[in-house]
């Protein structure tokens, strides 16, 4: 089959690369895409040549994308990033007689909401009894009311721009005064439309942890968790970034904390959406917190996570396009799921300066040096037939080890080879586990 996959992150990269070690696949096109899926996932044994093909195309430019799958026959498209999600890429090729049988891995803009909407998450959440901080939303009209609000809790105080804001939108702030200057400036334009309404919530105090699930609407498969390091610094310290590493298992979720999660947080949220009627059909990532030994939800997202997949690719060990065609077919319960007894860690390789300025277009030498680690490209691009730096996160080097400090040392011995000016990497990742 044709498989068209929207991104160009690290994210992506992990994707293409499972994605191509099916039999199933015939051709895969990422859109954009980066240097590293450009001609990915060659199959000597089979002696086909590489079977993955960047396409210069935007991934919420829905015309060209549906332009695309019509003069390519393409046979399922799996989406990435949040963005051509909650912008309805799935109901824009549900609504076109060209594309409408075209299956989409990633649920429509009505599911996309529990990641777009901060506020919706939270009714849903409170509607299906899923546990999470206890929260009002807000708008500029009732400034008074969250102000008020605000005194009822206690220090630290967390506001969260309701609409999405690249990762930006959450304030967490040490005083009570500075958490009212904050709520006033969000609703007044700080985060323009998306923050013209602000959910205040309780501060909730625990290690954080990723759960992946891929559903089709009715059964879903729960994929292996993750934890991500936000932090640019060591020690959890400094900006926050996309993720600089990430690591698999996570040693406190354990199976009875995984059975609490999926009992109080999974299966209601997938009986909830089809409760409502909501169409969805792909990833739901779970944000989570454990408070005391109990899962709380921090965040729904409607994609998997970057620099989660990285690893959770690792240790998938299942054909991922079987679990695609079974959410395709709406029969994921027919279908099986098994991982890798290893642990998997990914190390992001990042532009010196990021989260903040940083240049770009800088040579990276030393991939082909690696041995062992899997290299996944996030922000690079070919340059005159040259592997360039093209963005904050650029490379991120995923190892299996028997535990997570040797896969650990893995990825950091490997992540030395690769050199491109002002390289940075944090060597604490899963340390504190
Ligand atoms: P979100 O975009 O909702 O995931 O929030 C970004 C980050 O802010 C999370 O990953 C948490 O580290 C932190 N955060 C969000 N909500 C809370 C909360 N209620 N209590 C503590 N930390 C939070
Ligand atoms: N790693 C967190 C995210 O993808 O949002």
């Amino acid at each position: 089959m044709k498989i068209l996959l929207l991104g160009s992150g690290g994210r992506e990269h992990a994707l293409a690369w499972k994605i191509a070690q099916s039999e199933r696949v015939e051709k895969l096109f990422i859109a954009p895409g980066n240097a590293g899926t450009s001609n990915c996932g060659e199959r000597s044994t089979s002696g086909r040549s590489a079977i993955a093909e960047n396409v210069n195309m935007k991934a919420d430019d829905f015309e060209a994308i549906k332009q695309f799958v019509v003069e390519k026959g393409i046979d399922m498209v799996v989406v990435g990033p949040e963005d051509p999600l909650v912008k309805g890429i799935y109901d824009d090729l549900k609504a076109d007689v060209r594309t409408k049988n075209v299956p989409v891995i990633g649920p429509s803009k009505a599911g996309a909401v529990l990641e777009g909407s901060k506020d919706f998450a939270k009714g849903f959440m409170q509607r299906h009894h899923i546990p999470t901080a206890r929260y009002e939303t807000f708008d500029g009209e009732h400034l008074q009311e969250g102000l008020a609000f605000l005194e009822t809790l206690e220090a630290p105080y967390v506001l969260k721009a309701d609409g999405l804001c690249a990762g930006k939108g959450v304030l967490i702030l040490p005083t009570l005064d500075e958490a009212k200057k904050e709520l006033k400036e969000m609703l007044g334009g700080m985060f323009g439309n998306a923050s013209s309404r602000v959910v205040i919530e309780e501060f909730l105090s625990g290690i954080e942890c990723s759960v992946f699930v891929l559903t089709d609407g009715d059964h879903y498969k729960i994929l292996p968790e993750a934890k991500d390091y936000k932090r640019i610094g060591e020690g959890d310290t400094g900006l926050n970034t996309g993720g600089m590493g990430s690591v698999s298992p996570v040693p406190f979720a354990t199976k009875e904390w995984m059975q609490k999660v999926d009992d109080r947080i999974i299966r209601p949220t997938v009986e909830g959406l089809k409760a409502e009627g909501i169409d969805y059909k792909g990833f739901i990532f779970f944000g989570l917190i454990n408070v005391k030994g109990e899962p709380m939800v921090i965040e729904y997202n409607c994609r998997m996570g970057d620099p989660e997949t990285e690893s959770v690719m690792l240790r998938l060990k299942s054909d991922i396009v079987d679990l695609f065609e079974g959410v395709a077919e709406g029969n994921l319960d027919q279908r099986s799921i098994a991982f890798d007894e290893r642990a998997a860690v990914c190390v992001m390789l990042v532009s010196g300066g990021y989260p903040q300025e940083y240049k770009k277009g800088y040579p990276i030498t030393g991939i082909d040096q690696v041995n062992g680690s899997v290299v996944f490209h996030a922000g690079t691009a070919l340059k005159d037939g040259e592997v360039v730096t093209n963005g904050g996160r650029v490379i991120a080097v995923s190892s299996y080890g028997k535990d997570k400090e040797e896969a650990l040392k893995k990825s950091f011995t490997e992540a030395q080879k690769i050199k491109f000016t002002d390289q940075y990497f944090r060597r604490d990742i899963g340390k504190d586990l």
